[in-house]
């Protein structure tokens, strides 16, 4: 299984910026990962919160979860968190990191990835597709 967390604001997709963050919802992306995590032999479980906490217990607990890999959108967290980062480093469990936003092309405080050292890799600036990247790296990974 493929745990795929998304960290503050993004339970406002479709809604929140959709010139940067186009017009699928939270919802609507969740059913387009599990639809092409079926398509790679692969199962996900979803996941949002607006507080670093629960990120990091859900991270903790990945591998006893059942987890194989974690796809994380960290979010404003991205750019800010410690604790974040020390919680990745912390498992087994490998991480991908995404944006659906080129983080890179963005304000400079963005340019800056606290956990993107401690990550597999790092997928931005494709929209939702980002996240079907990090799907197709988990199948190739396997
Ligand atoms: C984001 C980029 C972050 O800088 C921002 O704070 C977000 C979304 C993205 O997916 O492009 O909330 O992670």
């Amino acid at each position: 299984m493929i745990l795929i967390l998304n960290g503050p604001n993004l339970n406002l997709l479709g809604v929140r910026e959709p010139d940067i963050y186009g017009s699928v919802t939270l919802h609507g992306l969740e059913e387009r990962c599990s639809r092409w995590a079926e398509s790679l032999g692969l199962r996900v479980e979803s996941r949002q919160s607006n507080h670093e906490g629960d990120l990091i217990d859900w991270l903790h607990a990945a591998e006893a979860d059942g987890a194989d890999g974690v796809i994380l959108n960290a979010a404003g967290l991205t750019h800010t968190s410690v604790a974040l980062r020390d919680a990745i480093a912390a498992v087994n469990v490998p991480v991908i990191e995404v944006h659906l936003s080129n983080t890179q092309a963005r304000e400079e405080f963005r340019q800056r990835s606290l956990i993107a050292p401690v990550c597999r890799g790092s997928i931005a600036g494709f929209g939702v597709h980002s996240y079907h990247a990090a799907l197709l790296m988990f199948a190739a990974d396997r």
